[in-house]
């Protein structure tokens, strides 16, 4: 079953409350949370506080993207206001297996990222400790950017090294320029969990934008 995750980047950060029951209501599977610190990344977003409050207005597990350097510093934080998964970058971690582990230690899912230019073989490793692989669809940093088409291949290669090690049950998110154009390109590779930021709050009708993408990729 694929999972669509709206990013509340594109929504209106005045009124996130609102935001998320909105595509809760509206068929949304889990709340994708964007956090940015202008150093891994060259856009600053939020922190645990934001989790925190967003929290009691949702009953979706919430999905914790850290674009941040040496993410082990906040883990502890950011469980605590109530990720439900929280996923780092590989490029970010120098202690991966350990970031990843400390993750779970929390008793929530972990998840491992990979930007664009990194190949799939940097998680090979980290396979069977992770519950989730990110494969970013566009360069991490901001909403609204085109998808990059040669990312589709990678999704079928992270596919194909799970089910050679027969981890049938870790998920594979993408995330940026997901569309009802893009999102069947990615589920036919493999990709299980569709981030969609723009897609979804980026249009009035919140319930049509979710249903577009998950009628594209159930035709
Ligand atoms: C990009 C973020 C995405 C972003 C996606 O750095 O990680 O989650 O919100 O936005 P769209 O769907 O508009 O590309
Ligand atoms: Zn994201």
């Amino acid at each position: 079953m694929i999972k669509i995750a709206p990013s509340i980047l594109s929504a209106d950060f005045a009124q996130l409350g609102p935001e998320v029951a909105v595509v809760e209501a509206g068929g949304a599977d889990w709340i994708h949370v964007d956090v940015m610190d202008g150093h891994f990344v060259p856009n600053i977003t939020l922190g645990p506080a934001i989790v925190s409050a967003i929290k009691p207005h949702t009953s979706l597990p919430l999905d914790v993207h850290l674009m941040i350097e040496q993410p082990e510093r906040y883990i502890a934080d950011f469980a605590k206001a109530g990720a439900d998964v929280i996923t780092v970058h590989a490029e970010a971690c120098t202690h991966l297996h350990r970031v990843i582990h400390m993750i779970k230690e929390h008793g929530i899912k972990a998840g491992v990222a990979i930007n664009p230019g990194t190949p799939a073989s940097i998680i090979q490793e980290v396979l069977e400790d992770v519950d989730l692989v990110l494969v970013m669809t566009v360069n991490p940093g901001f909403g609204g950017q085109q998808f990059i088409p040669r990312t589709v291949q990678k999704v079928r290669q992270v596919r194909q090294l799970l089910n050679e090690a027969s981890l049938f049950d870790v998920h594979i998110e993408v995330d940026g320029g997901i569309t009802s154009e893009t999102a069947p390109l990615v589920a036919d590779a493999g990709a299980d969990v569709l981030v969609a930021g723009s897609a979804v709050f980026g249009q009035k009708d919140r319930e049509a934008a979710i249903m577009a993408i998950r009628g594209s990729v159930q035709n």
